[in-house]
């Protein structure tokens, strides 16, 4: 399937972004705010199928645009997974971040191998999640 590579929400709907992101959580954020994220954002990068024009992977930065940025999210829906999308997407977000100093990213061990062909490496963190917002509330 052709992928196309956006770096900007600007003119997506919530209708494009395809079924299956998310998965695995209790309490996801639906379509639309899933959109007010990516549109949150200080940078995005976008996989969009170029035949059905529905976008089915995203990877999103948060930063000071000086010193630090965070990764929050990235994520590829299932039927589109093993394809390289997730490695094209993180590969474009550290090419945007690659002028600032810390670029940090919060995963389960299993994903440290993933992150680690980035050049990226095993550190702690300290979390807090409020559950009751999973679902995201626009602001
Ligand atoms: C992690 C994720 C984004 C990877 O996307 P993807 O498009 O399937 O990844 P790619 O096809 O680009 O994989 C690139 C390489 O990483 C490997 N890889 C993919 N997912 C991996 C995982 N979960 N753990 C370890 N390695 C992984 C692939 O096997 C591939 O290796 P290869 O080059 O030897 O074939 C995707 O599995 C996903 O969306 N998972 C659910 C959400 C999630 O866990 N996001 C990360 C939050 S920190």
């Amino acid at each position: 399937m052709p992928i196309r590579y956006l770096h900007s929400p600007d003119g997506l709907t919530a209708d494009k972004l395809a079924p299956g992101f998310f998965s695995g959580w209790p309490n996801p954020p639906v379509p639309e705010t899933h959109l007010a994220i990516l549109r949150g954002s200080r940078h995005v990068w976008l996989a969009q199928d170029e035949v059905t024009g529905l976008v089915v992977g995203f990877v999103n930065a948060l930063t000071d645009g000086v010193l630090c940025a965070f990764i929050p999210l990235l994520e590829v829906v299932p039927s589109y997974q093993q394809q390289g999308i997730g490695r094209e997407l993180m590969t474009r977000m550290l090419e945007t971040l690659s002028s600032l100093y810390s670029i940090d990213i919060v995963c389960d061990a299993a994903l440290q191998p993933f992150y680690a062909r980035f050049g990226m490496q095993p550190y702690n963190a300290m979390l807090k999640r409020n559950y009751d917002a999973q679902a995201g509330r626009p602001t």
